[in-house]
């Protein structure tokens, strides 16, 4: 192979967490499958068909380029949301594509709801709505003017939904700001409800708010880690599975595959690498894997990581480089160049987790993740 390493990503686990979700959710719910940030680093072109293939018809996405992305992968029936970033341009690509769009502003509403008129074709908008997170979303004081644009300009668009988001529904410490935000939401699903202005789909939920209030799961819920096997925090772990003995429903779709690219042996009493941050104990094996910082095996992983060699869980030592790092592999019985180095994944009984990996270095699973280069190739199992 040309590239330095691969991400496997494993259809089997998808259909199996995509099964969870929907246990959770009900048939009749739409479930938004959320693949922002290259389907939370799975890659955008591999993921969406595959998720397709276990049934999903509707993907989210923040912005313009991830739509386009989508677009040109997805099947006709599917749809696009952009939760995000979209430009005037973006803003009519999206219209003549049938792109739903979310709008938090009147200056973008009005653009929506003119290009609409001028394309001859119907804006898709889902109205995001302020209600604590303060982020984006339209403010109390606005809504007469959103409800006056959406009633005098009928032929012009569909309301597709009417929406907010939480702010940080995966943590104890933020339950009561999601509980003010939750009642401000319901207030003005009433309010619009009194102005007979019906949505299409009211959300709110992501996966956190999905598992942790899902009296607000509503028409539609917004998914993203949990499709990918991972929690949204090891509390919402804790608190599903002490409910539901103790059993992990989720599995993790994603493995990274390198490569021994060399095996050397070093003397007790060298330095290995840049610096001296790591001092050979003893007569050691060495390997080196061609994958380093700049393909997001992060630097606060030197002498810190842990990867699998021929069955042997073993350990990064000196400083995670650009484009290497190297293993003690002296455990590891006849370690040889081309040998498989997992990153992340399974070897026999062993495995590297995402968690493992992330806590190491204090990163969030959403960023180790997102942080995996789109360069790296995706190939589906
Ligand atoms: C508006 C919105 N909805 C849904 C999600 C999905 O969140 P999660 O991956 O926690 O399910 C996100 C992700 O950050 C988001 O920004």
């Amino acid at each position: 192979m040309f590239e330095t390493s691969i991400i496997e990503i494993e259809q089997a686990a998808l259909e199996n967490n995509l099964s969870f979700i929907r246990e959770q959710i009900g048939p009749e719910r739409l479930l938004s499958s959320v693949v922002k940030g290259n389907a939370y680093g799975h890659g955008i072109e591999e993921y969406v068909p595959l998720a397709e293939d276990c049934g999903i018809d509707h993907f989210s996405v923040y912005s313009t380029d991830e739509a386009q992305r989508v677009f040109e992968v997805k099947q006709p029936r599917s749809k696009i949301m952009i939760m995000g970033s979209v430009d005037d341009g973006g803003l009519a690509w999206a219209i003549d594509n049938g792109i739903e769009v979310w709008v938090f502003e009147l200056e973008r509403l009005q653009k929506a709801i003119r290009l609409a008129e001028d394309l001859g074709k119907q804006v898709k908008l889902h109205i995001e709505v302020e209600t604590g997170m303060h982020r984006t979303g339209f403010e109390s004081k606005d809504l007469n003017q959103v409800a006056q644009l959406l009633e005098e300009n009928a032929a012009h668009l569909e309301f597709t939904g009417l929406c907010t988001h939480f702010a940080g529904a995966e943590s104890i410490k933020n339950y009561y700001r999601i509980k003010d935000q939750i009642k401000e939401f319901k207030r003005v699903l009433r309010w619009f409800n009194k102005h007979e202005l019906k949505p299409k789909y009211r959300h709110a939920c992501c996966s956190a708010a999905m598992l942790r209030f899902p009296e607000m799961m509503l028409d539609m819920v917004r998914v993203g880690i949990l499709q990918y096997g991972f929690w949204p925090s090891m509390e919402t772990f804790i608190e599903y599975t002490k409910k539901h003995s103790h059993r992990e429903p989720l599995r993790r779709l994603i493995s990274w595959k390198s490569h021994l690219m060399s095996v050397k042996q070093i003397e007790k009493g060298e330095f290995v690498g840049y610096g001296t941050s790591y001092l050979a104990q003893r007569d050691i094996t060495m390997g080196i894997v061609p994958v380093g910082y700049g393909h997001g095996f992060t630097r606060s992983l030197s002498n810190q990581g842990r990867a699998l060699v021929n069955g042997t869980r073993v350990q990064v030592i000196g400083t995670v480089n650009m484009n290497c790092v190297a293993l003690d592999l002296t455990e590891v019985a006849s370690p040889s160049k081309g040998d498989e180095v997992t990153l992340i994944g399974h070897d026999g009984d062993l495995e590297i987790t995402v968690a493992s990996f992330s806590e190491a270095v204090n990163q969030l699973n959403y960023e180790l993740l997102t942080r995996l280069p789109s360069g790296i190739p995706r190939v589906v199992k």
